[in-house]
Order: C-alpha cells, then sequence, then structure tokens
C-alpha cells in the first residue's frame, strides 16, 4: 500500500464555534491537526483578553480525553480596539494573532473595521512587536461585484497598509483569486496566505451548474476555473508562503439551505484527506509536508510539530451529513469518495 508520512500538520483557520456545536465539530479538527488558529467571530465576537481566554478554557473543555491539540487564539479588531490591550493578551499568550474582518464582508463580521485607518495604532503597535495581523481580504463596498471583491481590497486596501507597514506580518487568509496569489508571491518575506481545501478543488460553476448548491457556497466565494488553478499551483509550489487553514465553517443543514443560505464550508471531518487528493493530483506529494506541516510555524515563528502522522492510498467515503452533537451539518465532499485516508 502506498503510505505518506508526514509531520503533524496544524490547520492555520477555522471555525469551531462555540456551546454544543463546538463539542461536536472540535473532535474532527483535532483528530488531523496539533494546533489551529482559532476565528474570533462569535456572536458577540472576541474582542478582549478575558473573553478569548474563556473562549480558549470552553475549548479545552470541550476536547476529548486523549485527544492532543492546542488552539491557538486570535483577537477580533473593531474601530475601537485598545493598542495596549492587544500588545497585554499577545505578551501574555492570550492570543497570538488578530484577525480583521471589513465590517459585513462575511459571517460576524458586523462588529468589524469600517476603515483600516482607525486601527492604523493598533496595526503600528502589531508591527513593534511582531504580531501577526489575519485578513480577510474583500471590500464591501456595495458597488463591487462580489466576484471582484478580494482583487479590489488588494488594490484599495492591503497594498497601501503593506507598503506603508512593512515590518507587520500579514497573512492574507483564504485566498481565492491569481491576483492574490501574484500579490503574496511577488510581495516581502512577512506576508502570507493560507488556501482552503474548498478552493483547490471548485470553482463557481460548482456553486451554480445545474442548480444552486448552498453547501458550495463561502466567502470569499469560489471564482472562475483560471483563478482554481492559480491556487493549486501556488499550494503546491513549495513556496513557504503558502499554508494550510481550512476555513472550517460549520453551520446548520438548516441555515445552508434556505433562502438567504449563511457563507461557510464545513471540510473539518477530512480536510487533510482532501488536500492530500489535490496534492497528488498536481504530482506534488512531495510538497504536501510543507504546505500542511511546515510553513505555517515558521511563518507565525513556531516549532514544529514532532509527531508524525501517516496517510494511506485507500478509499475515504465521506458522510451525506454528519451530526454535531445534536446538529445536522453537510460536509465538503458529502457523498462523494476520498482517495486518501488518514491512518489512526
Ligand atoms: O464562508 C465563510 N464563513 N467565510 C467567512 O469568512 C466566515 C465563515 C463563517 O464564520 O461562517
Ligand atoms: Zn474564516
Amino acid at each position: 500500500m502506498e503510505t505518506l508520512t508526514i509531520r503533524r500538520p496544524d490547520d492555520w483557520h477555522v471555525h469551531l464555534r462555540d456551546g454544543a456545536v463546538l463539542e461536536g465539530v472540535l473532535p474532527y479538527t483535532a483528530r488531523q491537526f496539533a494546533r489551529a488558529i482559532i476565528m474570533p467571530n462569535l456572536s458577540p465576537p472576541m474582542t478582549d483578553c478575558a473573553g478569548v481566554a474563556a473562549y480558549r478554557a470552553r475549548i479545552m473543555a470541550a476536547l476529548p480525553a486523549g485527544m492532543d491539540f492546542t488552539p491557538l487564539m486570535t483577537l477580533y479588531l473593531t474601530d475601537g480596539t485598545d493598542p495596549d490591550e492587544v500588545e497585554r493578551g499577545f505578551a501574555g499568550g492570550v492570543f497570538v494573532a488578530a484577525k480583521l474582518y471589513p465590517a459585513h464582508a462575511t459571517t460576524g463580521s458586523a462588529h468589524g473595521v469600517t476603515d483600516v485607518a482607525n486601527i492604523r495604532a493598533v496595526l503600528e503597535r502589531m508591527a513593534a512587536i511582531g504580531m501577526p495581523l489575519l485578513v480577510h481580504g474583500e471590500v464591501t463596498d456595495a458597488h463591487v461585484d462580489i466576484f471582484d471583491r478580494e482583487a479590489v481590497f488588494i488594490e484599495r486596501t492591503l497594498a497601501p497598509l503593506v507598503r506603508d507597514l512593512p515590518a507587520l506580518k500579514v497573512v492574507f487568509e483564504h485566498v481565492t483569486t491569481e491576483e492574490a496569489v501574484r500579490f503574496v508571491t511577488c510581495a516581502g518575506p512577512n506576508v502570507a496566505a493560507t488556501i482552503t481545501p474548498q478552493h483547490l478543488h471548485i470553482n463557481r460553476n460548482a456553486m451554480l451548474v445545474g442548480g444552486i448548491r448552498p453547501h458550495m457556497y463561502c466567502l470569499p466565494v469560489a471564482k472562475r476555473e483560471q483563478h482554481r488553478l492559480a491556487l493549486r499551483k501556488a499550494a503546491t509550489s513549495g513556496s513557504a508562503k503558502f499554508f494550510l487553514g481550512t476555513d472550517s465553517a460549520p453551520h446548520a443543514v438548516g441555515a445552508k439551505e434556505a433562502a438567504c443560505g449563511c457563507a461557510g464550508i464545513f471540510n473539518a471531518p477530512f480536510a487533510i484527506e482532501s488536500y492530500a487528493d489535490v496534492f497528488e493530483e498536481e504530482g506534488a506529494l512531495d510538497k504536501f509536508e510543507a504546505f500542511a506541516s511546515l510553513n505555517g510555524p515558521a511563518f507565525y515563528g513556531l516549532s514544529v510539530n514532532e509527531a508524525t502522522v501517516t496517510l494511506e492510498k485507500a478509499p475515504q467515503p465521506v458522510p451525506a451529513s454528519i451530526d454535531a452533537n445534536g446538529t445536522s451539518i453537510v460536509p465538503f465532499h458529502a457523498g462523494d469518495t476520498l482517495g486518501w485516508r488518514l491512518r489512526l
């Protein structure tokens, strides 16, 4: 049997939610990943040290006994974030990064930043202390087409920000376009990006051809095929600037299959298997460990995991739906069979 052994991977972008759903989804992430960057877009969002520390405690309480998993927490930036609070939490190990959601860009972003000028002092402090900024890179201007919102964000917001604050470490989260790949590739070493499994597997046709498919809808929305191909090239290139971030974002089936369905794809159950299929298809399994297990820790200044995991070339069926502690959620690849299986 063909096998692939790599250092245990980390997920550099995941939504775990809270309460019963947190308990239901956390084991899927912890099964595969040693660490994960936990998104702070709860309701209400995690905007201070006390809130983030309490959320971390709830995650640890929800972790099944015997599972080895470390949540890496993030702070949710608002127009009113205090630079001293940011420094206090980072220095004290409460959180490792802060997340910039442009206000109203996506799920749970209503309290986000209305103009990056409003958090200039926070960003300067973060640059000074070496704390990474994690960016949801889409403009929210109603006049900009939803498929163009990432590219326009680069022009209007991200490029000026990186130019003005070159010392700031920036992770351009869940990139979806060739423009984003080009921007990150050409930027200095302080700029990196995460890439999700769905943006490597699907283009916008998957969402819209033959009927509208709400379980293929996330933000940033999947783009044209040329963009998917650029993302696959970047992920499998071996460049240290690109690393694994699932953006697994669970929503109850009823919240997805609705007149106004929520954005978010729940890919946590078989994320590592999903990525492995992409790397095999691209003939780049030799680059898989860098993307999944080495590049992320290097960017964040953390050590790589000592443990290893082994993937086997064997069919991995994906169920049509998953019961997350009483909430039914449709996973990415529902009803399909993936080609790699994580050996447990
Ligand atoms: O599709 C998405 N879902 N994109 C995001 O940025 C947020 C996420 C969520 O929290 O559901
Ligand atoms: Zn996300």
